[in-house]
């Protein structure tokens, strides 16, 4: 099993989501100084991850990968060198295949040499892809893809350096059946320290109503997953979308919200050099970062889930519970549950801390966030007193 390098959900920044292809050092490091000088990064969002697209489209003469430096002059170990300056930590991009998803070379055949070349440059998380992987002759698509996983998990161990690896795998077998998703992302949790499960959160130029609909399907794949998840090992439903045009402020509330209740990797993907005073305001929610990063490091199960409302709940350190309220649909209701059913001990009353208004009130055991916004997500912090 690969070493345990996220006691808590990683958090951090990757530039997909917003700057896909266009990836460059002045990208990297401009979204790097922001996260500090927001004071996220004082917050915990401290991984900076480029993306695909920063090699050259072949390797070089001892077939290594080579950095483009027409969008990296400076090279890679200094992309790194700054990171760490800032007090940041330094993640890239890798396929286990023959190709990245954007057809820049993958890892496949080369994977101690790139594992090597990652730790020289002082890299701290991998991001490592699933796309072109040709199946083995005489092994099934699963067999094949574990054992390129493995095969990369022991040659980043092999550097001695320690490098916490995202495998994106279980995206793959999304739609190959519940039981062998399952079984992916179970050995997942074996080479990696968290997996990717499915479809790509929407990307920057895709329609506004494409953003709400990803989150939202993204959340409903992620919330069947809790079973799944173990504490360190980390299911990650994508980047967060706050600071993106085209989701209102309640929209990204509630992705934080939602995301933090069951315990995601809290990784934002937008342009932090412009980010609006609400979408810092949602990200940098110290309790709501705080439930995603409780130290028992368990993902909120659900405990209803009807067409158009969810709720999940979340064990915390201490005995408290977080419990999540989530409108789904689009039409206000109230949405509610009791603090039995959040699974909370038997008490005369509960202490209820809304972490969306830092209102506190006190319920004997009713649990209830009135009209909820369409799309909206209260979340409570809950006490037995
Ligand atoms: C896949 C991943 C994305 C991104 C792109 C890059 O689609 O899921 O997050 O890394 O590849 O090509």
């Amino acid at each position: 099993r690969y070493p345990d390098l996220t006691p808590t959900p990683p958090m951090g920044w990757n530039n997909w989501s917003y700057y896909m292809c266009d990836v460059n050092e002045k990208v990297i490091l401009d979204n790097a100084r922001a996260l500090v000088r927001t004071g996220l990064a004082a917050k915990g969002y401290d991984t900076v991850t480029v993306d695909d697209c920063w090699t050259r489209k072949q390797r070089g003469p001892q077939g290594e990968l080579v950095t483009d430096r027409t969008k990296f002059p400076h090279g890679m170990a200094y992309v790194g060198r700054e990171l760490h300056r800032m007090g940041l930590k330094f993640g890239i991009y890798g396929d286990a295949g023959t190709l990245t998803c954007e057809k820049y070379p993958g890892s496949l055949g080369h994977f101690q040499q790139d594992a090597d070349l990652f730790a020289s440059w002082k890299v701290d998380y991998l991001k490592f892809d699933g796309c072109n992987v040709p199946t083995a002759p005489g092994r099934t698509k699963e067999e094949t893809y574990r054992d390129v996983y493995g095969q990369m998990s022991r040659a980043l161990r092999a550097t001695g350096r320690p490098i916490a690896i995202s495998v994106s795998a279980p995206a793959y077998f999304q739609y190959e059946g519940d039981a062998l998703w399952h079984r992916v992302i179970g050995w997942s949790g074996e080479v990696g320290n968290l997996w990717r499960e499915g479809r790509d959160i929407a990307v920057e130029k895709h329609t506004p109503a494409a953003k709400w609909s990803s989150i939202r399907y993204n959340f409903d794949y992620n919330a069947q997953l809790a079973a799944l998840q173990r504490p360190g090992r980390w299911n990650d439903p994508d980047f967060l979308l706050a600071g993106d045009s085209g989701l209102t402020e309640t929209e990204i509330h509630s992705q934080m919200a939602l995301w933090a209740v069951m315990a995601a990797p809290l990784i934002s993907s937008t342009d932090l050099t412009h980010l609006s005073p609400a979408a810092l305001r949602v990200l940098g929610n110290k309790e709501t970062i705080a439930v995603d990063q409780d130290p028992l490091g368990v993902q909120g199960k659900l405990v209803r889930h009807d067409e158009d409302a969810a709720v999940l709940s979340k064990p915390l350190r201490g005995g408290d519970r977080a419990v999540a309220l989530f409108n789904s649909g689009d039409t206000p209701r109230t949405v509610s549950t009791t603090a039995a059913v959040a699974g909370l001990p038997a008490a005369h009353s509960y202490r209820v801390r809304d972490l969306t208004t830092g209102r506190t009130t006190r319920t004997t055991g009713p649990l209830t966030a009135t009209t909820l916004a369409p799309h909206a997500t209260a979340l409570y912090r809950v006490s037995a007193e």
